[in-house]
């Protein structure tokens, strides 16, 4: 497999796999205490797992400016440093957040807050251009979304984004952006056991780089959760809200889930893929389009993902027999 993947129509390359970068803006909550964060981190580890990463082949780095209130940005800024130049970097706007008390306050689908959340996150990213923006609230209404796809055509005129997109998992919205052709990706719920086939054939026919948030299933992929295995009470899947899937009520990991991965098991970790690789494989195997982008926070799980490029994707074979034991 080519461990370089294309963005879609605007032609910039990227590796096969981004690192995503919820995880490591720490904690932080939303206006009712409930958690949005993964728990606490230890930010020189999560610089240390970005630096690795670099030194591994990724190009592609995955933030948000409401990810840990503004702390995500400002740690991945910090990691990257001089080496900035050689990454692409998506962030995203739409969410309002207090920084000081790193609490979500509301959302904003306004032209005006979007220059003003650019302006704050390159300020925090410390660069002069974000080359692949995103507009993080999914359910948006479609019809004033174009506004902000109008917006966003004027940004890169003004040389502060390169491309951007709508990080949603409905294909009737992403196709509203789509039509802006400086738009270049969806960012979409994807791993295998979530599939979204109207999704990846909309990327494929619009030629748009389908981004995969939770490709590990939001750790459920990476194999190390027991059944109703208690989770620390700042992260977000020990209280999850109702998009959060495979968690249950917040008491651990969904048994019937855990099933379904144990079915799939032995496809996975074939071929000396450990199966947090194999999850990431399937991805790769599912469409030409798609760029994994899972979270992490150690050098470990750095190390651990972006080895699975060099082991490749799963072979066709291998798709329908996961799909066979699906009961798909
Ligand atoms: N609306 C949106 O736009 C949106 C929503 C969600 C996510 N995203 C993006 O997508 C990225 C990835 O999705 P995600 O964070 O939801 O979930 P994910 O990538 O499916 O799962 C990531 C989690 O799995 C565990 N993990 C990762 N690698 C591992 C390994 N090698 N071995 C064992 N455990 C491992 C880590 O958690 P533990 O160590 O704690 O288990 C990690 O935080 C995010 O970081 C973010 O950039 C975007």
């Amino acid at each position: 497999m080519d461990t370089i993947r294309t963005l879609g129509r605007s032609g910039i390359e990227v590796s096969a796999l981004g690192f995503g970068c919820w995880a490591i803006g720490g904690e932080w909550q939303d206006a009712d205490g409930l958690p949005l964060g993964w728990g606490k981190v230890d930010d020189e580890e999560s610089v240390r797992a970005v630096r690795h990463a670099l030194d591994l082949g990724i190009t592609f780095f995955d933030t948000a400016d409401t990810y840990g209130a503004g702390h995500s940005e400002r740690v991945l800024g910090r990691a990257l440093g001089k080496r900035r130049a050689d990454v692409v970097l998506a962030t995203k706007w739409g969410i309002v957040f207090d920084e000081r008390t790193r609490t979500l306050t509301d959302r904003d689908d306004s032209p005006a807050h979007l220059r003003r959340a650019l302006t704050a996150s390159l300020r925090r990213l410390d660069t002069d251009h974000v080359d692949l923006y995103q507009f993080h609230i999914g359910d948006a209404d479609p019809e004033h979304a174009t506004l902000l796809r109008d917006t966003c055509e004027d940004l890169v005129r003004e040389g502060l984004i390169r491309a951007y997109a709508w990080s949603t998992d409905d294909p009737a919205r992403a196709a509203v952006f789509a039509e802006g052709p400086h738009c270049t990706a969806v960012q979409h719920a994807l791993n295998l056991l979530q599939d979204a086939p109207d999704m990846l054939r909309l990327c494929e026919e619009r030629d748009l780089a389908s981004i995969n948030r939770s490709p590990l299933a939001m750790g459920l992929l990476a194999g190390k959760r027991r059944a109703h295995q208690p989770l620390e009470s700042g992260d977000i899947r020990s209280r999850p809200p109702a998009w959060l899937q495979g968690f249950g009520d917040g008491s651990g990991a969904d048994p019937e889930w855990l099933d379904r991965v144990e079915a799939v098991r032995s496809i996975l970790t074939s071929e000396g893929r450990t199966l947090a690789q194999g999850a990431l494989a399937w991805l790769w195997a599912r469409s030409p389009a798609t760029v994994p982008i899972p979270g992490f926070r150690s050098v470990a799980q750095a190390e651990e993902n972006a080895g699975a490029m060099a082991k490749g994707a799963l072979t066709g074979e291998q798709l329908s027999e996961i799909e066979q034991l699906l009961g798909r």
